[in-house]
């Protein structure tokens, strides 16, 4: 598909990439799934998964967050961004098995949010995510360690976006801090500023420079990247006092690819385009959009908007296609030129969720996540911290 207009839905592309096969097992995008897959090329797949589903009942829920292909979300019990799954996994102590059709840490964060008795499986294990991948736990501890030699530690508090690892999200829980999401962001780091002089926040520096911007009125100089490639994070220990935000160095290989560029040649290509974007996007791409949301946002905008509008979406591919898919009486393109699917969000096909569900009915539980109990323990209070921030209006 080119020039950012969409056809009739055709079955998903196989995967783009080929992950998992000797990939780090440290890493989010896990290793290579077990098992004998059925054939993409089966034609019964589709009444497979329905008839597994159907043979597990109430046993069985099923997550899918809004980047997932098609032919999966069409089994989603609930569709959501990370905060309403975070909450939506929550929110069903009665299911024995949850499968989340997502990535990694959504399916950890699912573990960490259900009880011990209901078991958490993640269709496809390399379904990882590279921006969760961009801070490791070591690399975190050791900016730590650069903030009590700055001593600066006592006045910083965490805030990591729902996209890090249990691990990071444990070690926010520990120093005080919460995880957010797209969603909550400003209201996180209101909380934080309640709570700390600074804030430190992992691992998209985008969504963190974008919020302290756009909403809490900070400037670009109020904020200082920290590079854990670099030693000292690249700062000086001035740098470090003087700054309101330290945004970690990570971003999203996805939101990345929308450019000034992409966003003024819309608006040559479709007059009278409104431009809305994820705010993982840069700031340059952020400051020239017309609205700026979570993936629920941005769902809810454009379900809102009068026939005849004209959108240019800047986010994940799948869920652009089924808007526009959605709203035929609306002009809805991809912002950019070149298709950009998440290559991760796109593990998760039919195969690996028949493969799950047909396991499942056969009393094995495949691709389990589980979070270590201590890390779980500290992960939680981070996530606890969150979801009691107050509610978040519709179209938050
Ligand atoms: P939200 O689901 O919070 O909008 O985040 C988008 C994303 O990149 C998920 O991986
Ligand atoms: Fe990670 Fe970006 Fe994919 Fe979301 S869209 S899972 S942040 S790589």
């Amino acid at each position: 598909m080119e020039s950012g207009t969409f056809a009739e839905p055709k079955p998903s592309p196989l995967a783009l990439l080929l992950l998992g096969k000797n990939a780090d097992p440290d890493s989010e995008t896990g290793v290579e799934c077990p098992g004998d897959l059925p054939p993409a090329s089966d034609p019964n797949l589709v009444e497979r998964v329905r008839t597994a589903r159907a043979i597990l009942g109430d046993r069985l829920y099923i997550l899918g967050h809004h980047y997932q292909r098609d032919e999966v979300i069409q089994f989603a019990d609930t569709t959501g961004d990370s905060y309403k799954l975070s909450q939506q996994a929550a929110a069903h102590p009665e299911a024995e098995f949850i499968v989340f059709c997502g990535v990694h840490f959504m399916a950890e964060s699912a573990d960490i949010l259900t009880s011990d008795s209901q078991q958490v499986l993640l269709p496809d294990l390399a379904a990882g995510c590279s921006m969760a991948d961009m801070a490791a736990i070591h690399q975190v501890e050791d900016a730590w360690d650069v903030f009590e030699a700055a001593g600066i530690a006592k006045s910083v508090i965490p805030i990591t976006y729902m996209n890090s690892s249990a691990s990071i999200k444990a070690f926010t829980g520990r120093h005080g801090g919460a995880v957010c999401t797209s969603s909550n962001a400003k209201r996180a780091l209101e909380w934080a500023f309640a709570q700390g002089e600074q804030v430190f926040f992992l691992p998209d520096q985008h969504l963190g420079r974008n919020t302290a911007i756009r909403d809490l009125g900070m400037t670009r100089d109020d904020c200082v990247v920290f590079d854990p490639h670099k030693p000292g994070g690249g700062l000086s220990e001035e740098q470090l006092r003087d700054a309101r935000m330290i945004l970690w160095r990570g971003h999203c290989s996805v939101h990345g690819r929308f450019t000034a560029d992409s966003v003024r040649d819309v608006r040559d290509r479709v007059p009278g385009v409104r431009v809305i974007v994820h705010p993982e996007c840069t700031h340059e791409v952020v400051s020239l959009a017309d609205e700026v949301g979570s993936t629920e946002y941005i769902i809810n905008a454009i379900a809102a908007a009068p026939a005849g509008s004209k959108w240019a979406v800047g986010t994940e591919l799948n869920l652009v296609r089924r808007l526009a898919i959605e709203h035929p009486d609306q002009e809805i393109v991809y912002l950019e030129k070149a298709v950009c699917f998440c290559s991760t969000m796109n593990r998760i096909d039919l195969p690996h969720l028949a493969w799950t569900l047909e396991n499942l009915v056969n009393g094995i539980v495949v691709n389990r996540i589980t979070v270590e109990p201590e890390e779980a323990r500290w992960a939680r209070v981070a996530l606890d911290r969150m979801l009691a921030l107050p509610g978040l209006a519709p179209r938050d």
